[in-house]
């Protein structure tokens, strides 16, 4: 058996034709097409259609996947009444962990696990992902939730469930490029999950289930949510230093900051920290950009660890009015297309993923004690 790594630091899990990382050199491609050409010039649909077929789409295709995507987006009546019972207080992950699996009772294809079925079911959850965290959002301030509009791409589309409100055109592009750069990211910890899942024959809303839940956590998709949550605490630019300071010499982990595969910038950081600079400054909310920066270049200083992806996205989201606790699950926004392309190609060649586990137990063969020895 080889080696232990742990945390899987560097083992090489599967063979993937999705997404091409360069952490030493801050390179992050879909398909072999580097992040900011994508981020400055696709959409998220175009996006999908890399993820899921391989290639950019011609103009007719990606017409057809935006109307397919559009047309998918109906939760059923059944899983928004489910989704109305719930706390007022629950945490909108475990809303969406468990609404997913409800969408499963009531997909069209649940018994169909072939790949067209897959395909569609691809389509759906992308659609009813946003439908979910958008009525949730309706849901616990007491409003019905908003009907998707067709005419809307995914990003206006989400923004418009959110607020019952068309989005500004900065808006809509502001949260179209958050949902490029957080699509797919290889092997991370809730793809590796949705794979893992998908790899025992389970089902497509299981895989998502699985992935969901490993997103949740702050050292994962969870960090976004928590980097508001420290801007907030620290409240003035006066303060950031010595907070940082104080939580680095407590040994403190920052959210926003270190990654198990960059060690240079993460590329999405880049096109987030412009973003949040002219959102920020632009909606007369500098302070916040401010005091990222502070963080970024003390963090920098004392501990030479880089800002990642939920560093930025974090101010971007809380300039455009988003409730924080809805950081996290706009990540699955997005991201449901980069689990549901893996579960895919996984689906397409497939073997069961069972590693080993390094022993560490009382040496066998340990004495069964009978109970009245004990
Ligand atoms: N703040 C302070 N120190 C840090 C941070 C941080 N955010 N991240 C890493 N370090 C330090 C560690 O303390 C450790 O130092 P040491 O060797 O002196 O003990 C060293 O850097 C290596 O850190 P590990 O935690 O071992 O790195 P690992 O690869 O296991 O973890 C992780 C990566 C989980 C992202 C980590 O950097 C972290 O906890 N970051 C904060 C949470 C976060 O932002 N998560 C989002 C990641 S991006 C994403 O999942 C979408």
């Amino acid at each position: 058996m080889s080696t232990f790594k742990e945390g899987l630091q560097d083992v090489v899990a599967a063979t993937s034709s999705i997404c091409y990382i360069d952490g030493d050199n801050g390179v992050l491609s879909y398909r072999g097409i580097d992040i900011h050409d994508l981020a400055e010039s696709s959409s998220f649909e175009e996006v999908c259609y890399l993820l899921w077929f391989g290639t950019l789409p011609r103009t007719a295709e990606i017409d057809r996947l935006a109307g397919d995507l559009a047309k998918n987006r109906p939760v059923p009546p059944e899983v928004f009444a489910l989704i109305k019972s719930f706390p007022r207080d629950a945490n909108p992950m475990d809303v969406m962990r468990t609404a997913v699996t409800a969408l499963g009772l009531y997909d069209p294809d649940r018994s169909a696990t072939d790949a067209e079925a897959n395909l569609r079911k691809a389509y759906r959850l992308t659609g009813q992902i946003a439908g979910i965290v958008a009525a949730y959002e309706r849901i616990r301030h007491g409003h019905e939730p908003v009907a998707p509009d067709a005419t809307l791409r995914h990003a206006a589309n989400f923004l418009y469930m959110l607020s019952g409100k068309r989005p500004s055109a900065t808006a809509e592009k502001a949260m179209d490029v958050a949902l490029i750069l957080h699509a797919d990211h290889e092997l991370n910890a809730s793809t590796f999950a949705g794979r893992v899942t998908a790899a025992t024959l389970s089902d497509m809303h299981s895989g998502v289930t699985s992935a969901i839940g490993a997103l949740k956590g702050p050292l994962h998709g969870g960090a976004n949510i928590e980097v508001m949550r420290m801007l907030l605490e620290i409240g003035e630019v006066s303060k950031v230093d010595a907070w940082v300071k104080e939580a680095l010499a407590s040994k403190k982990k920052i959210s926003g900051f270190g990654h198990r595969v960059y060690r240079t910038e993460d590329p999405r950081a880049t096109h987030l920290r412009m973003m949040s600079r002219e959102l920020c400054e632009n909606s007369g909310n500098g302070k916040w950009f401010e005091m990222s920066r502070l963080i970024e270049e003390t963090v920098k200083r004392e501990k030479k660890i880089n800002a990642n992806v939920d560093f930025y996205s974090a101010t971007v989201y809380y300039t455009l009015g988003i409730a924080v606790d809805l950081f996290t699950p706009i990540f699955a926004v997005s991201r449901i297309s980069g689990w549901t392309a893996h579960i895919l190609e996984q689906l397409g060649n497939n073997r069961l993923i069972r590693p080993r586990a390094e022993y560490l137990g009382p040496a066998y063969p340990a004495r069964y004690i009978p109970m009245g020895e004990r």
